[in-house]
């Protein structure tokens, strides 16, 4: 079918965005709540969290006093963007997990100010981020193209646009941290074949720290995180026409001092049954009974490198803030991998 297509007009629009969520999103949320809510000790995937609101409380999380992560990401983006637009002289920007793209515009700007910049592709579960900010971006880097993909990048790498040229693919925020260790290594060799011998992949982490620091962060003083963690209810509520109700339920967050990642949890203040409706599903908690809704993994630069080199890539640079809080990096396909049959 592709072999047909006539080629491509000179004059292209902006702005192309595809759709990959038509029913199935829906159907893997109803399958990994069955999943989740149905084992012993009750579990979430974080994924859910991010509906119209969810996007909401996530942007203010982002603002707060004791969430360093987006602001030490920001400094180092601001403190290499010049010399990660040099080293990579990229001509795309593919991004997972893209959201308002806030923190992506230091890199855009380093890259469009090199000249080497044309196109833009933001890949996100929460269609109105991807609408929100191709309209944007369009807006503000003349002649940037924007190839929005809308879907789960667990599920639809394969639906990210070929290349148009040397690529970074950006994977920022931590957000790779939110799968345990061995999700997280499938994820990044699913990754890896989106890049070429020339591209490079660009990714936040969170760093291992004093666990005061972590367990703020994820449990802030506003109860903005409580907010956040407990709004993934209210999406079950409507998507699932489930009952439960979120003030039946405590935001707890906890360093896991021996895996080294923050654990986010609800927790319920008394024993009920809440009823999932799409499901037919009767779901009990005990009193103080407690549901696992995220981890929250954090790194050294040894646990990245093995995670990294398990995926067939190599670690080109290493950048953090001067407090040692947070890491970006920047690897590619590993030397030996290159030329090795499985890719
Ligand atoms: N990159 C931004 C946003 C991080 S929040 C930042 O650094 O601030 C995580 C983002 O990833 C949200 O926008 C959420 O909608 C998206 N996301 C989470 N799981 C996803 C998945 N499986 N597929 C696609 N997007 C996902
Ligand atoms: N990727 C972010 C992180 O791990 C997501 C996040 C931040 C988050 N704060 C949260 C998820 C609070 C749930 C609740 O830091």
């Amino acid at each position: 079918m592709e072999a047909h297509t006539p080629p491509e007009p000179v004059l292209e629009t902006a702005i192309r965005i595809d759709s990959h969520l038509d029913g199935t999103h829906e159907r893997s949320l109803a399958d990994d709540v069955l999943d989740g809510l149905t084992r012993p000790f009750k579990e979430l995937p974080p994924k859910h969290f991010y509906d119209a609101r969810g996007a909401e409380l996530f942007d203010r999380i982002c603002e707060l006093p004791e969430y360093y992560p987006t602001r030490a990401e920001r400094s180092i983006l601001e403190q290499n963007a010049d010399e990660l637009a040099q080293l990579t002289a990229a001509a795309e920007l593919v991004e997972l997990g893209s959201g308002t793209a806030a923190k992506t515009r230091v890199l855009l700007d380093a890259l469009h100010g090199a000249g080497t910049l044309q196109r833009y592709v933001p890949v996100d579960v929460t269609e109105s981020m991807v609408r929100d900010c191709a309209a944007e971006l369009t807006g503000e880097y003349p002649g940037l193209r924007v190839h929005g993909v809308i879907g789960d990048f667990e599920r639809h790498l394969d639906q990210v646009p070929p290349a148009v040229g040397p690529r970074i693919v950006a994977f920022l925020g931590g957000t790779i941290g939110n799968f345990p260790p061995g999700s997280r290594r499938r994820v990044l060799r699913e990754i890896s074949h989106l890049l070429g011998p020339q591209d490079y992949l660009l990714m936040g982490t969170d760093l291992v720290k004093d666990p005061e620091i972590l367990q703020a962060a994820y449990d802030d003083a506003q109860g903005v995180t409580a907010e956040f963690n407990r709004n993934v209810l209210r999406v079950l509520n409507r998507e699932l026409d489930a009952d439960f109700e979120p003030d039946d339920f405590d935001h707890v967050a906890l360093f896991d001092a021996e895996h080294e990642w923050i654990e986010m949890r609800l927790r319920a203040r008394r024993e009920h049954t809440t009823y999932v409706g799409d499901l037919d599903l009767p779901v009990h908690f005990d009193a103080g009974e407690e549901m696992r809704t995220e981890i929250s993994a954090k790194f050294t630069v040894e646990r990245l490198e093995g995670d990294l080199l398990a995926a067939g890539l190599e670690l080109v640079r290493w950048f953090t803030d001067p407090d040692d809080l947070f890491a970006l990096t920047l690897s590619r396909i590993a030397s030996d991998a290159a030329s090795a049959p499985d890719g």
